[in-house]
């Protein structure tokens, strides 16, 4: 059973985001159909290859002569220049043609890693995403921003690069732990906010008792998320409009993990408290919005953000660093109503200050 999203990323460019389950030998053969039959690069996250090796290998197999795969350690630590040269390398040393194939199998880690690897060797080759979290399935996957981070930031150093085609392939997310499905979750909550409010009953009845219903169940709103997204990327394929929304809570969710250094809660979760920073923002900027249905999935989250302190001028100013500053003002994606997002800019810092203070004793 599966579902097709077509994505326009230029006039003359596009692919498909093929959402489902056992896609395997869809993959398989759209590949071996599309590509070079000589030869597949594959770059898959170690965790994935040592719970689904046979399950894609076996189909890859019947279609290629030859498949050589690397396997990236797990952790955001692995988005790195270093794992890149060393991939670089080792698709060198193995022989490469412009035609040949490189399949980013993995979370958003190992699909912006790859991602840029395929941007980079030749000028460009044939990449393919088949994401494996929930996230990389309603965010990561789509949209064509590759990288690394570097010790100065996150996610410095990349390139836009649009992959040839996407699978997600619900299979995959019958061994996503209970983090990885929380993760994902707030990037869909993310959508539900700022443009589907409908998806809120969706999630309610796939979570329901605290517990992730079956990955097929979940296939129609991965396919609805998806498409939300495509549809802000390709009015702004290259970031410099409409798709700043899709940091809805993301500033806010920067400075706390920044704040706690990153151990003390995961990039979802941080998107989920900053949630709440942005609805009172925005209802502190003439909205009238409840944060109801976002206080629906906090049992979910267990989060207490203690370790971020409670002086919301130092949280404010952090605010500032974010790389998406612009004139040293803050910019915050803020809501008018539901489903209605809107960016403003913060000189006067009070607002700001006051909703930290609400973001903080909502999780504290
Ligand atoms: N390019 C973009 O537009 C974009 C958008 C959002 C996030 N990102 C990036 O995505 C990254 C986060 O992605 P993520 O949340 O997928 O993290 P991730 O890739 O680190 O995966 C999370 C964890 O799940 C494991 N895993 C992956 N698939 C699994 C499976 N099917 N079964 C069991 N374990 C599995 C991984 O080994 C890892 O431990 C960040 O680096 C972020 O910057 C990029």
């Amino acid at each position: 059973m599966f579902d097709s999203i077509p994505v326009s990323t230029t006039s003359t460019d596009s692919y498909t985001i093929t959402v489902g389950e056992n896609l395997m030998e869809e993959v398989a053969e759209t590949l071996a159909s599309r590509f070079s039959r000589s030869k597949l690069f594959m770059i898959i996250d170690e965790k994935v290859y040592r719970n689904h090796s046979s399950y894609i290998e076996s189909e890859l197999e019947m279609k290629f002569s030859r498949i050589t795969k690397y396997v990236v350690p797990s952790g955001e630590s692995n988005k790195s220049m270093e794992q890149f040269s060393r991939i670089v390398d080792f698709i060198l040393e193995n022989g490469v043609e412009r035609s040949t194939s490189l399949l980013a199998v993995g979370g958003g880690v190992v699909g912006d890693l790859a991602g840029f690897v395929a941007a980079s060797v030749l000028r460009g080759i044939p990449l393919i995403h088949l994401p494996t979290t929930l996230l990389a399935m309603v965010d990561s996957s789509i949209g064509g921003k590759t990288g690394v981070n570097h010790e100065v930031g996150k996610n410095l150093i990349g390139a836009f690069y649009q992959p040839k085609a996407v699978f997600a392939d619900v299979t995959f997310l019958e061994t996503l732990p209970r983090q990885e499905w929380v993760n994902g979750m707030s990037e869909i909550l993310k959508y539900a906010m700022i443009e589907s409010p409908d998806l809120f009953t969706q999630l309610k009845e796939l979570t329901q008792h605290n517990e992730f219903a079956s990955p097929k169940e979940w296939i129609p709103i991965i396919k609805q998320s998806a498409d939300i997204k495509v549809d802000i990327v390709n009015k702004d394929v290259k970031e410099s409009g409409i798709r700043e929304f899709l940091n809805f809570g993301h500033t806010f969710a920067h400075v706390i993990e920044r704040k706690g250094e990153y151990g003390h809660c995961s990039h979802g979760e941080a998107v989920f408290a900053g949630m709440f920073g942005a609805v009172e923002a925005s209802n502190r900027t003439g909205a009238s919005i409840s944060t109801n249905d976002l206080e629906y999935f906090k049992p979910l989250y267990n989060l207490n953000l203690e370790k971020i302190g409670t002086d919301t001028k130092e949280l404010t100013q952090l605010m500032l660093r974010d790389k998406k500053v612009k004139d040293q003002t803050i910019r915050l994606i803020l809501l008018e109503e539901m489903g209605k997002p809107v960016v403003k800019s913060f000189e006067e810092t009070k607002l700001v200050e006051a909703s930290w203070n609400y973001l903080i004793s909502e999780f504290t």
